[in-house]
């Protein structure tokens, strides 16, 4: 795959699951690190230490709350300080626990005002903020990538899943509209629509064993995602490999949307 090292990306939630993954995988191709935590401060440090120990990077963790779309701002600013260019941009960060209430749940139990709202913000929002600041340093550079994490739960039905489902449908439209106006600038702009991976995300889902047993009964390799398995198909997406691929979805299910 094409050589990265030196390039800097910009990862929301890595401290754990996916976000963690993609970290790791851009390290170990020589791409340097900056990524944000929201409440696990200390596990973020350990991972920045952790990578730039392991793989000879750069790598730093900051705090970003994507429901304070305000933060975006003192964020890239503070990343400039630290890293002299942003090459690739991963809007992976979502929301879960008391926020989503009101989000997640059935169609009748739906709040628009809250619940729903935070997804919006949290999902659409986020995309929005993150990849206009990281725009602006990537036509520095001469062009980049960004990538947002979707999901499955757009195309297929999910038990409680609908105002995340409809927001990551949203934030797959936005990415198409982002890639028409970006691409002026070099930049590319996709999505990653995974299926079901075991993560702490999923475990928040009340049917989380019933979920994880329908996956693998569907999956035609029979078996869960691993955050590993996405990590591979967004940094694929930023790799000169996928030079000529923007506005796409790139759906990452093991099969199991298909079943
Ligand atoms: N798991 C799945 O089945 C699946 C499938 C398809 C797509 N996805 C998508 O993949 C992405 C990552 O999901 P995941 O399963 O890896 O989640 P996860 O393991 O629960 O990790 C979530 C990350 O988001 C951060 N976070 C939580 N609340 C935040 C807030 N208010 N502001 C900023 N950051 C916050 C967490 O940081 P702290 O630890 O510091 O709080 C953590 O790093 C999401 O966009 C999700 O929708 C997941």
């Amino acid at each position: 795959m094409a050589d990265n090292k030196g390039k800097t990306v910009v990862i929301t939630g890595a401290t754990k699951g996916i976000g963690k993954a993609i970290a790791y995988k851009f390290a170990q191709n020589g791409v340097n690190v900056a990524f944000t935590y929201n409440s696990n401060e200390e596990v973020a440090n350990d991972i920045a230490k952790d990578l730039s120990e392991k793989y000879s990077i750069k790598a730093k963790a900051y705090k970003l709350n994507i429901l304070e779309l305000d933060e975006f701002k003192p964020l890239f600013l503070e990343i400039d300080k630290d890293f002299s260019r942003v090459d690739f941009f991963v809007s992976n960060a979502m929301i879960y626990g008391r926020p989503v209430v009101g989000g997640y749940g059935k169609f009748m139990k739906l709040r628009p005002t809250k619940g729903l709202q935070n997804i919006y913000t949290a999902t659409v929002g986020a995309f929005v903020r993150g990849s206009q600041e990281a725009a602006t340093r990537m036509k520095e550079v001469g062009g980049g990538a960004i990538v947002t994490l979707s999901s499955t739960g757009n195309l297929v039905y999910i038990d409680n899943y609908a105002g995340h489902g409809t927001n990551k449908a949203a934030v797959e439209a936005m990415s198409r509209y982002a890639s028409m106006e970006l691409g002026e600038w070099g930049i590319r702009v996709n999505a990653v629509s995974g299926g079901p991976i075991d993560t702490d995300a999923l475990k928040a889902f009340t049917n989380y064993e019933e979920v994880k047993e329908e996956t693998i009964k569907r999956s035609a390799l029979n078996r869960m995602g691993t955050p590993e398995d996405i990590a591979g198909a967004v940094y694929f997406l930023c790799s000169d490999d996928a030079s000529w691929i923007t506005g796409h979805t790139l759906i990452v299910d093991g099969g199991t949307t298909f079943r």
